[in-house]
């Protein structure tokens, strides 16, 4: 064990190697990039200026959030749209050390206002080659479904999925958690498994550890994204903690929606303590105030991470990507090497 000096823990963060588990690419909208797209697309915003814009992301819970997002989504209508989403989000990830992303997208968002399932998916998809080729940065695509909408509208969207499966690393489940457990999505979520898809689901975010046992046991989910409220249940805890079970937990996100009160009062450092294998990641960085090296260092700082836990949550963060771990090993080795040449000053 060994603490950072407070000088060294940013330097030490930002030369870590990391992957991002958990970020929703319509969420990597930054405001001027937004009114640049509207501006491209001929489409009235309802604000006036960027710092106008920016001035109305003060969230009091998920919703608030949710509605002024799926609002900003609205300029995006182009594959060359989304292309420059994709880019200008790994263009960050990179300068911030990261060398893996596994991003999700909302198809129901983009197909519910017209657009075909492939604009989306193709700009993507594009953008991923580019970050791969220029970035050296690899990434996966998960879709998510909107958890508000029913299963129905989830399975027409696994439909449209179809000729892209190859390209689709798995399935996730977002949108607002309240009134929407995992187990309303269970069909969808079997048929997606048949098909040979990896499984995520928000949950415990704001809903009840109930929820993460659902998505865990009816859901049959590969990682539980943020996961805060599983520390509720000291047998939900024992269960994370013996499948090592990835939670991929969002610190500013979680300060911006006030699921926790104070970044001091994080469970992320609970979370390492327990046994848990808990990631640092982004989840909305053009909305949260910060993208994933800001998410780590508001977490360092917060709760007190010393070097052994950020290299562990590094290591995590690669461990529980959908990589395989012939693919994960060289990131692990540069982990160590980077540990083992770092020096504080
Ligand atoms: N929670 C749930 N749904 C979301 C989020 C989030 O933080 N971001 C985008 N969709
Ligand atoms: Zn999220």
């Amino acid at each position: 064990m060994q603490d950072l000096a407070k000088a060294d823990l940013e330097r030490f963060i930002a030369g870590l190697p990391k992957a991002e588990l958990h970020m929703h690419i319509e969420g990597s909208l930054e405001p001027e990039l937004m009114f640049a797209l509207a501006k491209r697309n001929s489409i009235d915003l309802p604000y006036a200026s960027v710092e106008e814009l920016r001035k109305a992301y003060a969230f009091s819970r998920l919703q608030d959030f949710l509605d002024i997002y799926y609002q900003g989504a609205q300029v995006l209508l182009t594959v060359a749209d989304f292309h420059d989403l994709g880019m200008a989000y790994f263009k960050r990830l990179a300068a911030d050390g990261g060398r893996h992303a596994e991003i999700f997208f909302d198809p129901q968002t983009h197909t519910d206002r017209g657009l075909p399932f492939s604009v989306a998916i193709d700009g993507l998809l594009s953008a991923m080659g580019e970050a791969e080729a220029t970035l050296g940065v690899t990434s996966k695509l998960i879709l998510c479904f909107l958890r508000h909408l029913d299963e129905d509208a989830a399975f027409e969207t696994l439909e449209q999925a179809r000729p892209y499966l190859h390209r689709i690393a798995g399935v996730g489940l977002d949108s607002s958690e309240l009134g929407h457990p995992p187990s309303k999505f269970a069909q969808v979520f079997e048929a997606a498994a048949n098909l040979g898809l990896c499984r995520v689901a928000h949950a415990g975010e704001e809903g009840p550890p109930a929820y993460v046992w659902e998505a865990l046991d009816v859901l049959n989910v590969d990682r539980i994204d943020h996961g805060n409220r599983s520390l509720e249940d000291p047998r939900l805890v024992k269960r994370l903690a013996a499948e090592q079970m990835t939670l991929t937990v969002c610190p500013l996100s979680n300060l911006k929606l006030c699921v926790v009160d104070d970044m001091t009062a994080h469970p992320l450092k609970s979370m390492l303590d327990l046994g848990l294998k808990a990631t640092i990641n982004s989840d909305d960085p053009a909305y949260f105030g910060g993208y994933l090296n800001d998410n780590w260092i508001a977490a360092a700082r917060g709760v007190g991470l010393d070097r052994d836990e950020l290299l562990t949550l590094a290591r995590n963060s690669f461990t529980g990507s959908f990589l395989k771990p012939e693919e994960q090993a060289p990131h692990l080795a540069a982990i160590d090497a980077y540990a083992a040449g770092f020096t504080a000053h």
